[in-house]
């Protein structure tokens, strides 16, 4: 067997090298050695790849008005990227069966909440309540053979991204340590009150599609995260943040690291919320805010987010778990359905975003919320919903969210057309329910416009990575590049 395995993957190696030299030889050569076929898609369905990648590389243009400025804040962390398994396994845990938990508060309750997501290959992050406890387990995840270091947070993984754009001048704010300082692009600037002395730590378990543990088998790969991270947990660094805007003068102001504050308990986030509430209203009214969302399980949290957060930011980012718990969180439409089944319904969430800017948004001219932008992200497709009016070059935009999805996650900088496939159906509907339009994708105009009301939304598919390196930190590079790509139109004073 073992042999075999061998002499297969070394004919595998030989193909491969044939195959830069003569792209019509190796279906041949597979037919005649009888390997099986691992090019899993009919050849029709490659090319369909290759169209769209293709399109994308012409269609993606940079706006005209672009950023110059751009103004990151409040977390920022050290990622400790390690295989779930292996390091549960180095801690003497036993595989078994999974549960949710809000907050951890031992390595059991680590174990059952990571089975419970594996098995559903579903992303989430916790709050680690004992620090002693999580010190061991950072411990045994540094020293844990093949453990990565990164950037971690999604302000600093969005700052990571705009900073590879020479034009942008880019100010982070949060907890940066030694080790963080070290890691991030030069052309970051980070005040000195962000500064501090030691790093904030996040445990990263990544588990691999149809990976398995005991019983527990994981249907797509994903991560696992979590980490006794006060000072993002709290915030501490927003009003620091606020403060240095007056010098910074961003044109454009880019917010994460609400969940974090979650964890912390309703009395502190209540508190906490307020304050963060009124340090954001203290931006000046003509810079947009993007907020970047990311898990949450609390829905008096969420519902407070809605509420207070997300009608005074221009712009939300968001993937398919936060959107429908956010409808869940504020009964809006499809809040019945316990999490989507496969890939999710454009029709549904396409009823879910106009919900969002209708209810917590400007659809209306004399609404008082300032929201009129949701990039919506997911695996297998993205959708730029806007207020028509406010704001420009959504298709490129949504398409570039799109292209850094297909690059990145194969760990590459440009789409590979052989590594990726697409999984969104290219027919869906405008909406779940009557009146709704059947709409197609075009593989060589992939973006479709469709209008609903007052908001326009721009849908692209995703080329998905067939053997994803690194998931962390996607859905931060989508938000980051289509805010690159986008512009405000200018606005008549009012
Ligand atoms: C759309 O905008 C118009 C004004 O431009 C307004 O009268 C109307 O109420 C808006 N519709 C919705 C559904 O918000």
């Amino acid at each position: 067997m073992w042999r075999q395995a061998s002499a297969a993957a070394l004919l595998a190696l030989a193909v491969g090298y044939f195959y830069h030299g003569n792209p019509d030889l190796p279906e041949q050569i597979l037919q005649y050695i009888g390997l099986p076929d691992f090019q899993s898609s009919p050849q029709s369905q490659h090319s369909l790849e290759q169209v769209i990648a293709a399109a994308w590389e012409t269609l993606i243009t940079l706006p005209t008005h672009r950023w110059s400025k751009v103004a990151v804040g409040v977390n920022a962390c050290v990622d400790v990227v390690v295989s779930g398994v292996g390091l549960l396994q180095a801690m003497a845990v036993d595989p078994g069966t999974g549960l949710d938990h809000e907050v951890l508060h031992s390595k059991e309750d680590l174990k059952e909440a990571f089975i419970h997501y594996m098995e559903r290959g579903a992303a989430a992050e916790r709050f680690f309540s004992d620090p002693e406890a999580f010190q061991r387990i950072a411990r045994s995840a540094a020293e844990y053979p093949g453990a990565k270091l990164y950037v971690g947070g999604n302000a600093a993984l969005i700052g990571q991204k705009l900073a590879t754009y020479p034009d942008i001048m880019v100010l982070l704010c949060g907890p940066v340590g030694p080790k963080l300082h070290e890691m991030l692009d030069e052309q970051i600037v980070v005040p000195p009150e962000s500064l501090q002395e030691t790093d904030e730590f996040h445990l990263i378990l990544e588990y691999k599609a149809g990976e398995q543990w005991g019983s527990t088998r994981a249907p797509q790969a994903n991560r696992f995260i979590f980490s006794h991270d006060v000072t993002n947990g709290e915030m501490s660094s927003l009003e620091t943040f606020v403060a240095s805007l007056d010098e910074f003068e961003p044109d454009l102001v880019v917010l994460s690291g609400l969940h974090m504050m979650e964890g912390q308990g309703k009395e502190l986030w209540e508190e906490r919320l307020k304050e963060a509430v009124l340090a954001i209203s203290d931006i000046r009214q003509d810079i947009p805010i993007h907020l970047e969302l990311a898990s949450m399980t609390d829905k008096e949290y969420m519902s407070s987010i809605m509420q207070e957060v997300i009608p005074i930011v221009s712009s939300i980012g968001l993937n398919e778990q936060e959107l429908l718990f956010l409808s869940q969180a504020g009964d809006g439409p499809h809040a019945d359905l316990d999490a989507w089944k496969g890939i999710p319904d454009v029709g549904r969430v396409s009823d879910i975003l106009l919900w969002v800017l209708e209810q917590h948004g400007r659809s209306e001219p004399s609404s008082e919320a300032d929201l009129t932008r949701i990039h919506f992200h997911t695996l297998a497709y993205h959708i730029l919903a806007t207020v028509d009016g406010y704001w420009g070059n959504q298709a490129a935009a949504v398409m570039a969210g799109a292209r850094v999805a297909s690059s990145q996650a194969c760990g590459l900088q440009f789409v590979d057309a052989g590594k990726v496939e697409l999984k969104a159906p290219l027919e869906f509907h405008s909406s779940h329910g009557e009146p709704r339009e059947k709409l197609s994708l075009n593989p060589a105009q992939p973006v479709t416009v469709w209008r609903r009301g007052n908001v326009t939304f721009h849908l692209t598919v995703v080329l998905v990575c067939k053997e994803p390196l690194r998931t962390v930190g996607l859905g931060d590079a989508i938000s980051a590049e289509g805010l690159v790509y986008s512009e405000l139109k200018a606005q008549q004073i009012e």
